[in-house]
């Protein structure tokens, strides 16, 4: 299979090579193989997906090769290797949230807002990660966080829809995000 390895971009490396310094110091090949996807969770938290240039550093700090990376990058659904859109946000869709009503969120997303298979809103406003695990504030049910900062809590269909009008209005480039 032919390698898409994606164009260049800039990114601050620094936070992502402080983290594997401090929390990813493989004993063999083996270990370093292992700790490939939780190192590439790491950059998609701090990025909100994985830049070239982070998979690269990951490939260097654990002695892998890059196409290892790129592998496992592409085989996991739950990993972005192209940039978000203007805004980001990462919408739970653990069991708490489930149950409260997320998947009626993702269907108003692609359904009203053009989501597709990338989590990409048709207008470039939104580009929305499904999280099937649990951001921790289930007390928040359905839960997000948007920019990677705010925590945005008991979202309904209406207020998915306001969020919406308001990142498209720019309303919400230097707050933050809603609450
Ligand atoms: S399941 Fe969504 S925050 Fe816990």
């Amino acid at each position: 299979m032919e390698l898409k390895v994606p164009r260049r971009t800039t990114v601050d490396l620094e936070p992502l090579r402080r983290i594997l310094e401090e929390r990813y110091r493989p004993r063999d090949h083996q270990e370093a193989q292992e700790l490939i996807v939780s190192a590439c969770q790491e950059a998609q938290r701090l990025y909100g997906w994985v830049p070239p240039e982070a998979a690269e550093a990951i490939a260097e700090h654990l002695g892998v090769t890059i196409n290892r990376v790129y592998g496992l990058l592409t085989f996991y659904a739950d990993f972005r290797t192209r940039p978000p859109q203007r805004h980001f946000l990462w919408l739970c869709y653990g069991a708490a949230c489930y149950v409260a009503g997320a998947g009626r969120l993702v269907e108003l997303l692609r359904e009203e807002y053009g989501m597709d298979e990338h989590g990409d809103t048709s207008d470039g406003t939104l580009s929305v990660h499904v999280f099937n695990g649990c951001l921790g504030v289930c007390d928040l049910a359905p839960a997000a966080q948007l920019d990677h900062r705010a925590y945005l809590g008991g979202l309904n269909v209406e207020g998915m829809r306001a969020l919406i009008e308001r990142l498209r209005s720019g309303a919400e480039e230097n707050n933050g995000g809603a609450h």
